[in-house]
């Protein structure tokens, strides 16, 4: 509680404005839309205070402040822009992107992997006047199928590691060395493939540079269609994650997590995220198929196979009685789908015996 002599308050660029017990003042400005930078912050995580990025002045402080680990205190007074903060933000970004081989990367490469391009434009920051040693070497021999390692481009904000512990808990990755020596990498610095990974992709989608990228969706990086998103719903299990599909003309490339989706916040597993092949698979069966009188499967009408399906139900109802039916719906199938479908196999076959195959 506090009193009325010394309310939870503090004064933001001129602004007395509330807070809540714990919030940083990072926070605070966020909701009061102060567009404060960062590069190490992802908000479903504990704060690090890597990137420096997000400093503020502070009335008393000698130097500018992290605002993403500094907690608010009563009375504070907390500038959040000026020319100061601004050269300080350039010259942060400037050594960053020093580090980088390349700092501009496919939109494809994940969720947040425009976020140090976007911020070098904004503070104008691309002069390459530092040049010197890099961190990060990049791991091309890494064969996995979804996860591209180039750490050439990474710049520390240990993001990627965080992000596996916190959220995955799968602690795959690590951080090796201090200084210029620092490296991502996993145990005994082996494959991925050989480490606690999931291939969730969750590192991929929160590293601000590109260094970790989506190989997956990568493949279409020179296809000349503009990248469309899609807010969805991942079609695999009960979960109900949402995602944002992307698109390049009428094809589907890739998948990205919906960070504000109500069931995942941001998460998804192996099969919502890189598992959308099936979608332009060639096998992907486009008619119905009935099995002709030499038992072969031979393309057939709606009418012809759902005739076909009805007589083969009804035979083995009479022959077997109703519990001899065992229905299986389809996790990849909508709600509706499911719901119709044990509406047809409980109110029109007369049994209970139905699943799905969501439990993977
Ligand atoms: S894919 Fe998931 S489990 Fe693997 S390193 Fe990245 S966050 Fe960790
Ligand atoms: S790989 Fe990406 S998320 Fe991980 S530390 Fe490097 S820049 Fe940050
Ligand atoms: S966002 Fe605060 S130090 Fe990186």
């Amino acid at each position: 509680m506090t009193s009325d002599s010394n309310p939870r308050t503090i004064v933001l660029d001129g602004e007395t404005v509330a807070f809540e017990r714990g919030e940083t003042l990072f926070e605070i400005a966020q909701r009061h839309r102060r567009d404060v930078p960062s590069l190490c912050y992802d908000d479903r995580l504990d704060p690090f205070g890597g990137c420096r990025l997000c400093i503020v002045q502070l009335e008393g402080a000698r130097k500018p402040v992290a605002s993403c680990t500094t907690k608010a205190e009563p009375g504070m007074r907390v500038t959040t822009h000026n020319a100061t903060l601004d050269m300080h933000r350039r010259v942060i970004l400037e050594m960053v992107a020093s580090e980088n081989r390349d700092v501009d990367v496919d939109e494809l490469s994940g969720y947040a992997s425009q976020e140090m391009s976007t911020l070098l434009d904004r503070y104008d920051a691309r002069s390459g006047r530092f040049d010197g040693a890099h961190s990060g070497t990049s791991r091309p021999d890494d064969g996995n199928p979804f996860i591209l390692r180039d750490y050439d481009n990474c710049i520390s904000c240990y993001r990627c590691v965080r992000v596996c512990a916190e959220q995955e808990g799968d602690y795959a990755i690590s951080v090796m060395n201090r200084g210029f020596d620092t490296q991502i990498t996993t145990e005994f610095g082996g494959f991925l493939e050989d480490s606690s990974c999931t291939f969730c992709g969750q590192c991929v989608q929160t590293c601000p540079t590109g260094a970790l990228g989506d190989i997956k969706a990568l493949r279409a990086k020179d296809v000349p269609e503009p990248v469309e998103k899609t807010r969805s719903v991942c079609p695999y299990c009960g979960v109900g994650c949402a995602v944002d599909i992307l698109s390049k003309g009428d094809k589907v490339v890739g998948i990205q997590p919906a960070m504000d989706g109500p069931a995942n916040e941001g998460a998804l597993c192996v099969k919502g995220q890189f598992a959308f092949d099936f979608v332009h698979h060639p096998d992907r069966l486009k008619t119905p198929f009935v099995r002709n009188d030499h038992g072969q499967l031979v393309p057939a009408s709606w009418d012809e196979a759902l005739d076909k399906a009805a007589a083969g139900l009804l035979e083995a109802v009479n022959e077997h009685g109703r519990h001899s039916l065992y229905a299986v719906a389809s996790g990849r199938a909508p709600n509706e789908a499911g719901y119709l479908m044990q509406k047809f196999v409980r109110a029109g076959l007369g049994t209970s015996y139905i699943d799905n195959c969501s439990r993977a």
